[in-house]
């Protein structure tokens, strides 16, 4: 089987060359032609351990190719997944679907026999149903099946994400479609992936459900945090204590700050608008959005009592700014509302990123990039422990900065409280 992915961004180029690396031949189409060239050389546009080998391996042995020639590659191919973005519509709340459209409507004339066209992409429900309907006007029915396969991939675990999935969810009620999808995906059932074969609205609807659901479930612990933090509780220990009923389960039980990245704070507001089209309140969403937003301003309160109510020429270092560790990705960071937000106080803020400098801090007065930790930490007034980064779980800070002791809050509950606490630096977590 031939597969075609149509958007080279993080879905497609991940499930591209993990496909190339199952054995099968994969051909990556994207219209940004820097982008098809630059990755003909080997290299790869985004952050993502491990991606950048598989692409060189794969690329070499011939099993996975790239080109800006869209027509031509879905011709070619049996298999052709849709993995263009679906961003929030500007001003708006709901899913900005024009890519998938557009890309569609090509898709359309280059039907010369049996496809199956799949939305990868993250989509609303029954936007399948229009996809078909696009599709139908210029071919026959019996030409192709349109099948929604959502990602569960992780920024940053994306490989391992790929290769050893929880489930394999196929939305369709096509026999012909669902044999061929099985078979595609056999090397990870036979791993042990569940396979779950849905209603194709049924598959749409898994995908937002679960990222509303994860995000639910951290903004549910970061308030239970804030009630720990009133009452003397160690936030972890209901972590540990909710996460052991298999009910609940523990992962997306780490308090912390306000959820970020590309898909949560939009995938949130997508459901909640898909909710309004078919006039359903999603209230419990609605409120972890508004929770989620507010996050960031109790975490600020808490730094503003920290220094003492005076932030102005306070120095305050920021280890990580991205929204989580292994990615460079910048989209909703929660460091984009604080550091913005504690500069226009009057603070001198200091940050050092694994990834590099961010251009979103360049214009903020009194924000520089520094190279190293230690760089970024000396002379600091507050630490702030931003991203759980593995570089930062173990920093010995005393041996790090001789003499002066700053203050140190850890976002990501990386340090036990007791050991920082002996070698001189106060310090704050969350949830503690
Ligand atoms: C998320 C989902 O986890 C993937 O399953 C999904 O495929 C992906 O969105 C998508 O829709 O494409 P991702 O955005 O890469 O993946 O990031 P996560 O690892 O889920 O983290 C999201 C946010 O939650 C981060 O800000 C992270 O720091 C935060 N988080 C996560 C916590 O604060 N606590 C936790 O326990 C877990």
């Amino acid at each position: 089987m031939k597969l075609c992915m149509i958007g080279t961004g993080y879905v497609g180029l991940v499930s591209g060359v993990c496909f190339a690396d199952l054995g099968n031949e994969v051909i990556c189409v994207d219209k940004d032609l820097n982008k098809i060239n630059f990755l003909k050389k080997g290299k790869v546009p985004i952050y993502e351990p491990g991606l950048s080998e598989l692409v060189t391996k794969n690329f070499r042995n011939k099993r996975l190719n790239f080109s800006t020639d869209l027509k031509k590659s879905v011709k070619e191919s049996d298999i052709i997944f849709i993995c263009v973005g679906t961003p929030t519509k500007k001003g708006g709340s709901s899913a900005d679907l024009s890519q998938i459209y557009n890309v569609t409507k090509e898709i359309s004339s280059s039907i010369n026999k049996f496809k199956i066209i799949i939305t990868k992409s993250t989509v609303p429900v029954t936007t399948g149903d229009e996809i078909e309907k696009i599709l139908s006007r210029k071919n026959s029915k019996k030409k192709f099946s349109v099948v929604s396969n959502p990602e569960f991939l992780r920024e940053g675990e994306a490989i391992r994400d790929f290769s050893f999935p929880d489930r394999v969810v196929i939305g369709t009620n096509d026999k012909k479609a669902a044999k061929i999808m099985k078979n595609l995906y056999s090397p990870l059932i036979s791993k042990g992936a569940s396979y779950l074969q849905t209603s194709r609205r049924a598959a749409e609807l898994i995908k937002y459900a679960s990222n509303a659901f994860l995000a639910t479930k951290i903004t549910f612990i970061n308030e239970i945090a804030n009630l720990c933090e009133k009452t003397g509780i160690n936030v972890e220990d209901i972590s540990i204590g909710m996460g052991l009923d298999k009910r609940i389960g523990s992962r997306f039980l780490r308090a912390g700050p306000a959820y970020g990245g590309s898909c949560f704070p939009k995938d949130t507001k997508a459901i909640i608008s898909t909710a309004d089209k078919f006039k359903t309140n999603l209230s419990v969403v609605k409120s972890v959005i508004k929770s989620n937003e507010n996050r960031s301003k109790i975490l600020l309160d808490r730094i503003y009592r920290m220094l003492k109510k005076k932030l102005k020429n306070k120095k305050i270092t920021f280890l990580g700014v991205t929204f989580k560790a292994n990615t460079d990705d910048m989209r909703d960071s929660s460091s984009l509302k604080m550091i913005p937000w504690l500069s226009k106080k009057g603070a001198i803020i200091k940050y050092f990123d694994p990834t590099g400098h961010k251009n979103e801090f360049s214009k903020l007065k009194n924000v520089t990039n520094k190279t190293s930790i230690k760089d970024a930490v000396q002379n600091s007034d507050l630490v702030i422990l931003h991203t759980e980064w593995n570089e930062f779980k173990s920093i010995n800070f005393k041996n790090l900065v001789k003499g002066k002791k700053f203050i140190i809050f850890d976002m990501r509950n990386l340090y036990s409280s007791l050991k920082i606490k002996q070698q001189g630096f106060k310090y704050y977590s969350v949830g503690k």
